[in-house]
């Protein structure tokens, strides 16, 4: 590992002074995975992220597993995670569309379930086989069911910033579908740049709407994919605006199956290397961190695409 292992620390006082990472990795890293990785794999990441500080880490997904056979493990999954980690396990989110993920969800004792929605109607029947208004009427039993249950409901709003399908979505129906959602009883929302469009102006635009439509920055989370190379300047803006939640993914894995052109999720090890810099506390060794992509990286047999892993990993390989 070099020497030049983390950044000169220069605060901006401007920004927020904390920020809590949300690793999906697992999650949406794997979903996307060619080839099926063991579930003995899955839980050693996990554990690995555990090991790293990571808070949040979303573990797997009780979708249909027709549709996402990479996770059709994931009772199994959930199982192995509570031997190693106890109840720990059973504050990891996972990824629910409906009922019928809830009921797995809670066999299993678990404590939050993320919903995804999306913000367009194309991607709503590919990613869900509903219309864009049929998706809440399978969230809604979803998310009151959960609530009653005492289980916390994050959701996702998907093509926040631009659909593969259908082009420019608007500012609009984004802050639409995300107020439905957190009307039918979300305690957070994450806005998902899918396919990684989205550019710094428009992240300022998207937030500026949603507070204006009653939805406060705490009560937001930014989900950017790196396709284009535009998610750590996205980042940047909203940090400016005031958001401390920031979805990341371990070594860049992943993408969405049903999404045209969806690759990895920003890098965690980007986010930490300029939060850091930064000064600003998120809580997470970026040694472990990088040490762990590196591994996974060789589970996978594909390097990473993360910049800050490369640079450190580099290093330790040559
Ligand atoms: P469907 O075929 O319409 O399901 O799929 P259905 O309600 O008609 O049910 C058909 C059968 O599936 C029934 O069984 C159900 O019991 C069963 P049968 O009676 O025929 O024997 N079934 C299930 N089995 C297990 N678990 C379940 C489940 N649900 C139904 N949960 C469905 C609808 C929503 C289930 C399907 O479309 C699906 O699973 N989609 C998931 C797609 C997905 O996981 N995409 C990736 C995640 S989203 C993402 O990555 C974006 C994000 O990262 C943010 C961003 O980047 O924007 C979050
Ligand atoms: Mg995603």
């Amino acid at each position: 590992m070099t020497t030049l292992g983390l950044p000169q620390v220069v605060p901006d006082p401007s920004l927020p002074g904390r920020v809590r990472i949300y690793e999906v990795g697992p999650r949406d890293g794997l979903q996307n995975e060619q080839t099926l990785v063991p579930t003995s794999t899955k839980a050693e990441l996990v554990r690995r992220l555990v090991d790293a500080g990571l808070p949040v880490i979303e573990s797997t997904s009780f979708v249909h597993p027709r549709w996402v056979p990479q996770l059709a493990d994931a009772a199994d999954l959930v199982d192995a995670l509570v031997v190693d980690l106890g109840d720990v396990a059973l504050d990891m989110p996972v990824l629910v569309p409906n009922e019928r993920g809830l009921d797995r969800a809670l066999e299993k004792g678990l404590r939050h379930i993320a919903v995804f929605g999306s913000a367009t109607e194309t991607f709503a029947r590919r990613n869900l086989n509903r219309s864009l208004d049929e998706q809440f009427a399978m969230f809604e039993p979803t998310v009151r069911r959960a609530r009653d249950a005492g289980v916390d409901v994050r959701a996702y709003v998907s093509m926040c910033f631009g659909d593969p399908w259908e082009g420019a979505v608007p500012v609009d129906q984004v802050v639409s579908v995300g107020r439905r959602l957190v009307d039918l009883g979300a305690s957070e929302l994450s806005l998902g740049d899918t396919i990684g469009t989205g550019t710094p102006g428009h992240v300022t635009a998207l937030l500026a709407a949603l507070n204006d439509a009653g939805l406060p920055n705490e009560s937001l989370a930014m989900h950017f994919h790196d396709t284009y190379g535009q998610a750590l300047s996205n980042a940047v803006a909203a940090l400016r605006c005031g958001v401390t939640t920031f979805d990341a993914s371990t070594g860049g894995l992943g993408g969405c199956p049903y999404a045209k052109s969806a690759t990895g999720n920003l890098a965690t090890e980007d986010l930490v290397w300029l939060l850091t810099g930064l000064g600003i506390e998120h809580g997470v060794d970026l040694d472990r961190l990088v040490s762990t992509s590196l591994w996974m990286a060789s589970r996978l047999g594909r390097p990473s695409p993360s910049a800050v892993v490369r640079a450190l990993g580099g290093d330790a390989d040559g």
